[in-house]
C-alpha cells in the first residue's frame, strides 16, 4: 500500500515529487507528504492529510528548493490519517528523514527497547520507530548512515519500502525493501525511485527492480547496490516499454472509465504474439517449461484475492472443462494460514493484478515451501510475484491505474482461457475442432465488446433509474456465477451501495427473503444449457415483485417479456461469455457511482495493491 517517489538529480525535486505522487495516488491517499532536501543542507518536510491536492495547497508559499527529496502518500495501517502520522518521519534528533511503505511488524518490541532509551514517539506509526532505531545505531554505534540503515535493518521483522536521508550526508538516499515493491530510473546523472513504473516512465526506460532484502545507495555520481549483510552485488537494468499515455487518462474523466473502454485493446494485447497467425495454436511463452508438470498434475490450486480471485473462479470452470485436472480456488489470505494440505506434484497458480498482493505472495512461498510448482499470472511486468513464483505469464492488460479493477479481469480471464485450452490439447480432452473453434472464438472477443461499449448511454440510463437503491442482488449460473460476484464488488467498492453475487439456484435458500419491489436484481441470462433454469431464477424474483435488469444473448425475446430491462450482448462461446458479461456491469457500477459524486479512482479505504495483510 502507499506511493513512494524519491529523486535525486539536478534538477528541481519538488515538482517530480508532487507529479510522482499524483500518479501513485490511486495506491492510498489518506495523507500525503514531501522532504526535501535544500542547497544548504536543510531538510523541509511538508505533509497533509487528505490528498495530494492539499497537500499542494499546503505548499505553495512554502520554500520548496532543492533538488533531492522523497514523497509519499499514505494508506494508514498504524495510526490515523492525519498531519503527525503522515510521512515522511524523522529521528527524534533530526538525523535521519524516511518514507516508508509496508509493516514494522515487532515495531512495539522495538519501541519498547527506545523508550527505555529515552526516545519519545511523536505519531503513531510503526514508521517513526525505524526513523529512530536507525538513529539511535548511528550515534551509538559511531557508523555510517549506510551501515545505521543496514544494521537497524536486521532488526526489523515486517515489509518495508524505503527511501532515507541523513543530514550529515546529505548527497545521497539510501533505499532498501523487503515485501513491498521499490523500483529505481536511472537517468542522466539523476535518479528516480518509486513505488512502480507510473511516475519513471516520463522520464527514463531504464530501470532496476530491487529485490528482497537488498539496498541501493544512491548518489548523483555514485550508485552502490548490496545486501543488507553488506554482499556487494551488480544489479540488473532492465527495460520499460511503458509509454506516458499507459499512465495518462487520454480525455477520459476517470481511469475506470478509460480503462473499461480499454478492453478491446488490453484484451488483443493479452493475446497478440501467442496465437498463430493461422489461428491454429495457442503459444503461452512462459508454461512451456512446466507443460510436462501440467499434463500430469492431478490437481490445480488457484490462489488470488478480490477480483483476482473472480478471475480465478471463472479459471477454474475452464480448467475443468476443457483438461478435466480438479481445480480448487482459494482465498490467499484463508489458504495461507489454514495448514492446506499441498503435495508436491500440484500446481499453484497465483493470479495478481499487482503482483504484490501480499496474502498472495505469502501463499505463494508457503506453496514453494511444501514443494509445489508455483505459476503467476501477473499484469504487473518485474512484480513480486511474477519473480517469486517458478513460471507463469504475464497478462500484458497495461497499467491499471483505477482502483476498481476491470481489464485486469478480462485479461486474466483470457489467460486462463488460453492456457486450458492449451492443456487440454495437450492433453487430448479437446479435438483438434474444438481447439481451432475456441481460438476463434477468443479473437472475436474485442469485437464483441466494442458493440457492448456503443450502448453505453444505456446503462446510464438504468444507472440513473437505481442510483438510489440500497441494495443490489447479481445472479448468475455457471461461468456467470463468478460473474455476479465480480459485477457485485464492483458496485459496492466503488458506489457503496451494498451488493451481493449468487449462485442462481443458491437464491431460493435465502436471498430471496430478501426481494421486494425495491430490490434491483442483476441476472445474467444468456443462452447456454441452463437457460431455461436462469429464466425460472427471473420468474420468482418477478414473483416477489423484485427488479429485473438482465443481461441476455442479442434477439432474446423470451426474457425481453418477463424483465424490467434488458441489456443485449453478441452470442459468443458459452465458456468466453464471462469476457462480455461483465461489461455491461462494469459499467453499470461505473454511472451509478458518478451519479451518486463517488470518488471513481479513489473509492473510500481502498487502494490499489493491498502490500499489508
Ligand atoms: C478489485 O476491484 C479490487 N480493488 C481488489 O479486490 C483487487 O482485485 C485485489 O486487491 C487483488 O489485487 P491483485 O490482483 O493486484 O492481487
Ligand atoms: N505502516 C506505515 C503507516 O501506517 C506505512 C503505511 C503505508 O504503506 O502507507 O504509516
Amino acid at each position: 500500500m502507499c506511493g513512494i517517489i524519491g529523486y535525486i538529480g539536478n534538477k528541481q525535486a519538488y515538482p517530480i515529487l508532487i507529479d510522482g505522487l499524483k500518479r501513485l495516488e490511486y495506491r492510498g491517499y489518506d495523507s500525503s507528504g514531501v522532504a526535501i532536501l535544500n542547497e544548504n543542507k536543510k531538510t523541509s518536510i511538508y505533509k497533509s492529510k487528505g490528498k495530494v491536492s492539499e497537500l499542494e495547497k499546503y505548499t505553495s508559499d512554502k520554500d520548496v528548493c532543492g533538488k533531492i527529496g522523497m514523497g509519499h502518500t499514505r494508506w494508514a495501517t498504524h495510526g490515523e490519517p492525519n498531519d503527525i502520522n503522515a510521512h515522511p518521519h524523522q529521528s527524534a534528533n533530526g538525523y535521519f528523514t524516511l518514507i516508508h511503505n509496508g509493516i514494522i511488524e515487532n515495531y512495539s518490541n522495538l519501541k519498547k527497547r527506545l523508550e527505555n532509551r529515552d526516545y519519545v514517539f511523536k505519531s503513531e506509526t510503526d514508521t517513526e520507530i525505524l526513523a529512530n532505531l536507525i538513529e539511535y545505531i548511528y550515534i551509538k554505534g559511531k557508523v555510517s548512515a549506510e551501515m545505521a540503515v543496514r544494521l537497524a535493518l536486521t532488526k526489523v521483522v515486517g515489509a518495508y519500502a524505503l527511501v532515507i536521508s541523513c543530514k550529515n550526508e546529505p548527497e545521497q538516499l539510501i533505499v532498501a525493501k523487503n515485501s513491498s515493491p521499490l523500483i529505481i530510473g536511472i537517468g542522466q546523472e539523476e535518479y528516480f525511485i518509486a513505488s512502480d513504473a507510473s511516475p519513471i516512465v516520463q522520464y527514463t526506460q531504464s530501470v532496476i527492480y530491487l529485490n528482497d532484502k537488498d539496498i541501493a545507495i544512491i548518489k548523483r555520481d555514485e550508485f552502490s547496490y548490496k545486501t543488507i549483510k553488506n554482499d556487494i552485488l551488480s544489479p540488473k537494468i532492465e527495460k520499460l516499454n511503458l509509454g506516458i499515455g499507459a499512465v495518462e487518462k487520454q480525455g477520459y474523466d476517470h481511469f475506470m472509465l478509460k480503462e473499461i473502454f480499454e478492453q478491446p485493446s488490453s484484451i488483443l494485447d493479452t493475446f497478440r504474439g501467442r496465437i498463430a497467425a493461422d489461428f491454429s495454436k495457442i503459444y503461452l511463452g512462459g508454461l512451456l517449461d512446466v507443460m510436462p508438470k501440467l499434463i500430469k498434475t492431478k490437481r490445480i490450486i488457484i490462489i488470488a484475492c478480490g477480483t483476482s480471485w473472480h478471475a480465478g473462479l471463472v479459471g477454474e470452470y475452464l480448467l475443468e472443462e476443457f483438461t478435466r485436472i480438479p481445480v480448487e480456488v482459494e482465498y490467499a489470505s484463508e489458504f495461507r494460514y489454514r495448514n492446506p494440505i499441498i503435495y508436491k506434484d500440484d500446481i499453484v497458480i497465483a493470479i495478481s493484478q499487482s503482483g504484490e498482493t501480499a496474502d498472495t505472495l505469502s501463499a505463494i512461498k508457503l506453496a514453494k515451501d511444501k514443494g509445489a510448482t508455483v505459476l503467476g499470472i501477473c499484469n504487473v511486468v518485474g512484480s513480486s510475484i511474477a519473480r517469486e513464483t517458478d513460471a507463469g505469464v504475464y497478462t500484458h492488460a497495461g497499467p491499471e491505474i483505477g482502483v476498481a479493477s476491470t481489464k485486469a479481469f478480462t485479461a486474466q480471464v483470457t489467460i486462463l482461457t488460453m492456457m486450458s485450452a492449451m492443456i487440454g490439447k495437450e492433453k487430448n480432452i479437446i479435438t483438434e475442432d474444438k481447439y481451432k473453434k475456441l481460438i476463434l472464438e477468443l479473437i472475436s472477443i474485442p469485437d464483441k465488446i466494442k458493440k457492448i461499449l456503443l450502448l453505453n448511454e444505456r446503462f446510464k440510463k438504468i444507472a440513473a433509474m437505481y442510483k438510489d437503491a440500497n441494495n443490489f442482488l447479481y445472479l448468475g449460473r455457471g461461468y456467470f456465477f463468478p460473474v455476479a460476484l465480480e459485477g457485485a464488488l464492483k458496485l459496492k467498492e466503488i458506489s457503496y451501495i451494498h451488493a451481493e453475487g449468487y449462485p442462481a439456484a443458491e437464491m431460493k435458500h435465502g436471498p430471496i427473503a430478501l426481494i421486494d419491489k425495491k430490490m434491483p436484481v442483476v441476472v445474467i441470462a444468456t443462452k447456454d444449457k441452463s437457460y431455461e433454469k436462469i429464466v425460472s431464477n427471473i420468474q420468482e424474483v418477478k414473483a416477489r415483485k423484485g427488479i429485473v435488469i438482465a443481461i441476455v444473448t442479442e434477439g432474446d425475446k423470451t426474457i425481453k417479456e418477463i424483465a424490467d430491462h434488458v441489456l443485449e450482448i453478441p452470442k459468443a462461446e458459452a465458456s468466453l461469455v464471462s469476457l462480455l458479461a461483465v461489461i455491461p456491469l462494469q459499467l453499470l457500477s461505473y454511472h451509478i457511482a458518478v451519479m451518486r459524486g463517488c470518488n471513481i479512482d479513489q473509492p473510500r479505504n481502498l487502494a490499489k495493491s493491498v502490500t499489508v495483510e
